[in-house]
């Protein structure tokens, strides 16, 4: 049996290929064998909504903040500034996107220690006026997919940290694999940054980061 491993790391859309890949052979009926596992390093798995309690929570975070991390996803699409200030904004959305919303709708998919005394406000649709489908492609965004394709994916490993702007994601992308049914081990770090897992190495070496690595391999000895 062929196993294989995808790992996602980072902020932005580094993760996009390899759920590409992911996504493609997992449900391709002409592909003999099946992806034994996938694993999520404090993901990035949505940019439609820029108004998470993640988002607001670390607005001026440690290592990332609010502004930078949606400047280097804006990227991607354009270097036109109108898009970073729209996504700021939360007004990057068109009209006809309005029915997914409800497949990254954190009032439902946060557990309540997540969600706090957080307001769930709509984003303001249609106001402006450039269309980028692959804002919303599955491939770039795996919280897009629907529950049919979601219930494909092999167990899953997501590891989160408190202070991150895209801790949500990852935590609606658990829930989501959950209420489908598909095997998921969370691990959630109370202390952790965006990043931690580069931490172990010189300049600098935090604890976290070695705890991060122990927890991930430890999933992996008993998983692979
Ligand atoms: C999100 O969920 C809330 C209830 O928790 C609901 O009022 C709202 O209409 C939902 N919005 C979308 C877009 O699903
Ligand atoms: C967007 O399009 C609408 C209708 O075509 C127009 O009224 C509006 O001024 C446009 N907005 C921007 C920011 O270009
Ligand atoms: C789910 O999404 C896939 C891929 O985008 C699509 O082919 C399929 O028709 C969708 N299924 C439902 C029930 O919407």
């Amino acid at each position: 049996m062929w196993c294989c491993l995808f790992l996602y790391l980072g902020l932005g859309f580094g993760q996009g290929d390899t759920s590409l890949c992911l996504f493609q052979v997992q449900n391709d009926p002409e592909f003999k064998h099946k992806i034994k596992t996938q694993a999520l390093l404090y993901p990035a798995l949505q940019v439609i909504d820029c108004h998470l309690p993640s988002h607001q929570e670390n607005e001026h975070g440690v290592v990332i903040t609010k502004d930078l991390a949606i400047k280097f996803v804006s990227l991607y699409f354009t270097n036109d500034e109108i898009l970073y200030q729209a996504m700021r904004r939360n007004e990057h959305m068109p009209l006809e996107s309005r029915h997914l919303f409800k497949l990254v709708n954190w009032s439902t998919f946060l557990p309540e220690k997540f969600r706090k005394d957080y307001v769930y406000t709509e984003p303001i649709l249609g106001r402006y006026n450039y269309s980028w489908p692959v804002l919303t492609d599955i491939r770039a965004s795996p919280l897009l997919a629907n529950d049919s394709w979601l219930q494909n994916l092999p167990p899953t490993y997501v590891l989160t940290c408190q202070y991150d702007i895209v801790r949500d994601d990852g935590v609606m992308y658990v829930s989501r694999l959950q209420n489908v049914g598909v095997q998921v081990t969370h691990d959630h770090i109370e202390n952790g940054i965006h990043g931690a897992l580069s931490y172990t190495e010189f300049p600098l070496y935090l604890r976290l980061g070695f705890r991060i690595r122990d927890m991930y391999i430890s999933w992996l000895d008993k998983n692979l």
